[in-house]
């Protein structure tokens, strides 16, 4: 099944059937809010609010980890997450849609892993013999590979996707990840940018890590919502963020709607292997 984390706009689609919400307790707390269970042409899927709706949680106390192992009870096998970033690189403009494909992380205070040895603390396995399971029975200190952090497969779909529908989208990005909850100095900004930073935003660090540790796939949409502190003349507001989300929702919506249709559990990737020899 296909998991959706993205903003509370984003699970009313007139056309998709709801057919349950599920509250899920995980081993590390409450996730953000109720999973939305639905279906799409055939196709099920499980919609998350990252934030909660009425958008409780600011992006540094998310509880990422329960937010994915509640996916990975549900049965999900690859995420698909909608995020506002801002943008750093200047051919950005705000508005357009980038496929993240590499990180920078930035992030101080959060919760980064599943495993953690003899302070696990998690015995919510299965007797399944996936990997997951068996490092977490044996409190495994694991260390993954995320040379390519991002599923190829699902990259490549979304950018078929924006291509047939002619949305106008960037192919590669780096995410730096900050830990917010406020903005950035324009100081920081100019630095990002020596780094190699194209966008920045606060959440895709840790989900991303913490879906590649359960073997999930996981793919970004990131939405210009602004140009970064420094480059924007202007001072920022989350007022404008939220703006530009609504002015993006619907063209999201038919980007998600399309990739749940065309979406195939067979997408050729390297995601599947992430855990084979992780474990110390
Ligand atoms: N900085 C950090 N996070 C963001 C921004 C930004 O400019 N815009 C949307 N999310």
């Amino acid at each position: 099944m296909l998991g959706i984390i993205g903003g509370s706009g984003l699970y009313q689609f007139d056309d998709i059937e709801i057919i349950d919400e599920k509250e899920i307790k995980t081993p590390y707390g409450e996730p953000s809010d109720r999973y939305i269970l639905a279906s799409y042409k055939g196709k099920k899927v499980a919609f998350l609010p990252r934030h909660g709706r009425g958008h409780k949680f600011p992006p540094h106390l998310i509880n990422y980890r329960a937010n994915i192992w509640g996916f990975r009870e549900l049965g999900v096998e690859r995420i698909l997450s909608v995020s506002a970033v801002g943008g750093i690189n200047p051919l950005l403009n705000a508005g357009d849609f980038v496929l993240s494909d590499q990180f920078l992380d930035f992030t101080k205070v959060r919760p980064v892993t599943f495993y953690e040895g003899i302070y696990n603390i998690n015995t919510n396995f299965d007797n399944s013999e996936d990997l997951v399971s068996e490092y977490l029975r044996d409190n495994r200190v694991v260390h993954i590979d995320v040379t390519e952090p991002f599923c190829s497969g699902m990259r490549d779909l979304l950018g078929r996707i924006m291509d047939k529908k002619s949305i106008r989208y960037h192919k590669h990005g780096v995410y730096v990840a900050t830990e917010g909850p406020r903005l950035e100095t324009s100081a920081e900004i100019k630095a990002f940018a020596r780094l190699g930073g194209d966008v920045v935003g606060m959440t895709l660090v840790p989900e991303i890590v913490l879906a590649r540790e359960l073997n999930l796939h996981f793919a970004s949409l990131n939405v210009v919502t602004n140009l970064a502190a420094g480059i924007s003349k202007d001072r920022l507001t989350s007022d404008e963020v939220i703006e530009m989300m609504e002015k993006k929702n619907n063209e999201i919506k038919e980007i998600v709607k399309e990739f749940i249709e065309t979406f195939d559990e067979s997408i050729t990737c390297s995601c599947g292997d992430v855990l084979k020899g992780a474990a110390i």
